[in-house]
């Protein structure tokens, strides 16, 4: 588990945005799963600049919404759908058919989830998943007590969440169901990126990093993922107890193989 601390938000999503495009340099027809929500638009941004600047394609470029309001057909405006439509995809050369959507209106839920499941193993797998965090420390739409190994699937919305997304979703009916990649499916992906900004964020985020893994907690769980990376500013990181710790960490990193160089043109040198 890596945990960056940015400054700000800009610096933050600019790490993601580095990240995926030296990902994507290695791996062109690269597999993401995108979430939606206010979190990650700064990446998505970042995303579009990269293409608008010819440095990044993405022609083989394939991705998949983690999660869907139940109810919502894909064209309605609040859906997620159509956020990331705006957000992004109508902004780049993705091609449509290697864009994924869970369907709010699908004609058989358990159907329709477990296809979803196939496509992603199909394409052989998502290399990135990119999530943000509620303030309950859920991931997609799996809130708390939701098993730690489930698969895409319906659930049920928590007041919290749909409070949180009142801000969104400005119909009176706002749905109280949706559909959710499983846990279990996020912690497939090759790597997961976290992003979390701002102080109301700053509890979930120590207990996922620091507290016991818990499905109290589910975004807790990628403690035990091989590749996660929590990215905060400074505000979502201000109750980590470790943050110095973390920060140190980060900036030795690049250094890392530089050191491993000078250590194996050392090697047999020394005597002891
Ligand atoms: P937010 O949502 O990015 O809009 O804060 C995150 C989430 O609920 O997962």
């Amino acid at each position: 588990m890596e945990i960056i601390i940015k400054a700000n938000y800009d610096l933050m999503c600019e790490e993601a945005v580095g990240f995926i495009h030296k990902s994507w340099q290695k791996k062109t027809n690269l597999v993401l799963g995108l979430a939606t929500g206010r979190t990650p638009l700064g990446v998505y941004q970042g995303l579009i600049r990269l293409f608008e600047e010819g440095q990044m394609d993405f022609s083989e470029v394939t991705a998949f919404g983690l999660d869907e309001y139940l109810g919502l057909e894909a064209n309605h405006p609040e859906s997620f759908a159509s956020y990331l439509e705006k957000i992004l995809y109508q902004h780049i050369n993705i091609k449509p058919e290697n864009i994924f959507r869970l369907d709010g209106f699908p004609e058989e839920i358990e159907n329709h989830c477990q296809e979803y499941e196939n496509r992603i193993k199909q394409v052989g797998g998502i290399d990135i998943q990119i999530l943000g965090i509620g303030t309950n420390g859920h991931i997609g739409f799996n809130e708390p007590s939701s098993s730690l190994s489930s698969r895409t699937r319906i659930k049920t919305l928590t007041r919290e969440t749909l409070a949180a997304n009142g801000l969104i979703v400005k119909e009176k009916a706002i749905p109280r169901y949706c559909l959710t990649m499983g846990i279990g499916t996020i912690m497939e992906s090759g790597t997961v990126i976290l992003l979390a900004s701002g102080r109301d964020k700053s509890r979930a985020i120590h207990e996922s990093v620091e507290g016991p893994i818990t499905a109290a907690v589910p975004a807790s769980i990628l403690q035990l993922h091989p590749r996660a990376k929590f990215i905060c500013d400074e505000d979502a990181a201000s109750e980590l107890t470790k943050k110095d710790y973390y920060k140190w960490v980060y900036d030795h990193k690049d250094k890392v193989d530089g050191y491993l160089k000078k250590l194996s043109q050392n090697r047999g040198r020394t005597k002891i």
